[in-house]
């Protein structure tokens, strides 16, 4: 299975505060960052370690250790760059990419204004952060960027899916596992999750 949906009580409590549209933008973002760590852990389950030593206090013993150049994390702008702080809090030497997509309002074709990864792709598992995943037109284009990027290897972590949206990823790029705290009902006509959370990056920048 490529697709992941995850549930925990702690992470459907967060969800719960988030999706209410009574929430802040203060409590929206911490909720974000939460939510984003716990889907982290949950995404990272593979992470490849490195054995180490470690001295305590009464003696020696052997530890593992998580080499987090193994990892670069893929904000979408803008939604995605919410998710950040939830990284941060668990993995604080993450490195980072960025990918800009918009929509051309004469043709309705998406295309990418900004794509800056850091060095050495081939050799990293690239983690999308987006918390929406609607009908899928968005992530399916950054997975074809950060494909013909060459990168090792492709993971999607989203909050709210729709099954429209999974469904497309799931044909278009078999390969990539999607890790998502909660998958809604449908993608209404002006293109939102129902019953999702309204538009995140709107509620995550107060510019809604
Ligand atoms: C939202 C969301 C996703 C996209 C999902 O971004 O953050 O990137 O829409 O829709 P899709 O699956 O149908 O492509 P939006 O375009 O609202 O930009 P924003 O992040 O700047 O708010």
């Amino acid at each position: 299975m490529s697709t992941n949906v995850l549930s925990h009580p702690l992470l459907e409590h967060k969800l719960a505060l988030l999706r209410s549209v009574g929430t802040s933008t203060k409590d929206f973002r911490e909720l974000i960052a939460e939510i984003s760590t716990i889907i982290v852990y949950e995404a990272l389950y593979d992470a490849p370690t490195v054995p180490t030593v470690i001295k305590t206090q009464l003696g020696r013993t052997k530890g593992t250790l998580v080499d987090s150049d193994n990892f670069v994390f893929v904000p979408l702008l803008r939604a995605g760059l919410g998710m950040m702080e939830g990284v941060l809090q668990i993995m604080p030497n993450a490195k980072f990419g960025h990918i800009g997509l918009e929509r051309d309002d004469r043709t309705l074709e998406l295309y990418s204004y900004y794509f800056k990864m850091p060095r050495h792709l081939e050799t990293k598992t690239a983690c999308i952060l987006d918390p929406m995943l609607a009908t899928g037109g968005s992530v399916c284009a950054a997975i074809a960027e950060l494909k013909d990027a060459r990168a090792a290897k492709i993971k999607l972590l989203t909050v709210v899916a729709a099954p429209e949206g999974i469904e497309r990823v799931e044909e278009e790029h078999p390969d990539v596992e999607i890790y998502v705290a909660a998958v809604d009902e449908y993608v209404n006509s002006q293109g939102f999750i129902v019953p999702g959370l309204g538009d995140a990056g709107d509620r995550t920048f107060g510019t809604g």
